[in-house]
């Protein structure tokens, strides 16, 4: 395998990590160096993992957030947010009852969603997620799995889990 070239890059995106890393090591760097699974131990921890999620998330991205009230959906969004320079960590908060917000950051525009009091596909198609994505929008959307068609066309799913009182398990799929 030693001195082989490394497999045609695709995408613009990949390319970008390509050259900032060493040469001919083929994958995206930033992308396979990031934990797909961790246990954090305090909100503050699920903040910081969050922001380590940005080189998964460039845009554009659909991204479900999956887990239980309180499983810290919101939380970790606070550290996307903060890594996209999107928004500041206390500035991101629930849209329970706004259902989007949206935060501009130089690199990509997010969207924070939150479909707990959306009931039916109608009602869906009313709030115009579809007019939300871009080549520099990033949906995260919490309880999006009630949708079958969002389970479908979600790139990346990230679940949490508690494990006890202040212990979250994360894990991050696609
Ligand atoms: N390890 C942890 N990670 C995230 N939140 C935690 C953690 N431990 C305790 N918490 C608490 O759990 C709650 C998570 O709330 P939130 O992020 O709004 O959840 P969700 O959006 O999934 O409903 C917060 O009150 C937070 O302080
Ligand atoms: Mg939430």
């Amino acid at each position: 395998m030693w001195g082989q070239p490394p497999p045609a890059v695709e995408s613009s995106e990949a390319r970008r990590h390509c050259d900032a890393g060493p040469r001919y090591t083929g994958r995206v760097q930033n992308e396979t160096s990031v934990a797909r699974e961790v246990t954090t131990h305090s909100p503050e921890e699920t903040v910081a993992f969050g922001s380590t999620l940005a080189s998964l998330l460039a845009p554009p991205k659909l991204v479900l957030l999956r887990g239980d009230l309180g499983a810290g959906k919101t939380t970790l969004v606070k550290g996307i947010a903060a890594a996209f320079e999107a928004a500041a960590e206390e500035d991101v908060t629930s849209p329970t009852f706004t259902l989007v917000h949206e935060y501009r950051g130089p690199r990509a525009n997010l969207f924070h969603i939150d479909l707990y009091r959306i009931d039916t596909p109608r009602e869906l198609e009313t709030l115009g997620l579809d007019d939300l994505r871009s080549d520099n929008s990033i949906l995260l959307i919490e309880w999006g799995e009630k949708f079958p068609r969002l389970l479908r066309e979600r790139d990346v799913e990230i679940a949490l889990e508690r494990a006890g009182e202040n212990g979250r398990r994360i894990s991050v799929v696609g």
